[in-house]
């Protein structure tokens, strides 16, 4: 599944969510490491959250299973978020080229992480993203997009404008 972004987004009025490889799975995919919640009810939570920002927040979700096309949603639609959330799946381990788009886009993001990274295999254990990121949720379930949601409309309020 690849979600195609909105063709036109004013300036800071949406939260970019983004979704890397094999998320689109989430529900069947290793339901003991993930969870039972599909990616289209976590979607369908953030944006009921986003609308319950002052002012509303809309979500553009993107979920890819490349890299290029990641790289290319934070390209396009990065500069004018008010904040990004993304999970980038195993491409968090390795991807310098989602990380220096990042880097690049300079928006304020906030990496999560369904499992705790930290508590699994050791190839796991490192994010290349992590140091350009404002801060990571690791093993929280689909309760860590929540809360980076959150947190990333909180900063608004305290300084509108800023991304
Ligand atoms: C993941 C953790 C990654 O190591 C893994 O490759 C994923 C999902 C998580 O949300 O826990 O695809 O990012």
């Amino acid at each position: 599944m690849t979600t195609e972004p909105a063709a036109e987004r004013t300036e800071g009025d949406y939260v970019l969510v983004l979704n890397g490889p094999n998320l689109n799975l989430l529900g069947a995919r290793e339901p003991g490491v993930y969870g039972s919640t599909t990616l289209a009810e976590i979607v369908a939570d953030l944006k009921a959250i986003a609308l319950s920002a002052d002012p509303p927040l809309e979500i553009e979700h993107v979920q890819s299973n490349h890299e290029g096309h990641l790289v290319d949603a934070l390209q396009t639609l990065g500069p004018n978020a008010a904040g990004i959330i993304i999970n980038p799946g195993a491409l968090t381990h390795y991807s310098i080229a989602l990380r220096d788009a990042l880097a690049a886009v300079g928006t304020a993001a906030i990496e999560v992480h369904l499992s705790n990274i930290h508590a699994r295999e050791e190839f796991r254990h490192h994010s290349v993203v992590a140091p350009v990121a404002l801060g990571q949720i690791a093993g929280l379930g689909p309760d860590g997009y929540r809360l980076a949601l959150h947190y990333l409309m909180a900063r608004c309020q305290r300084s509108p404008g800023a991304n």
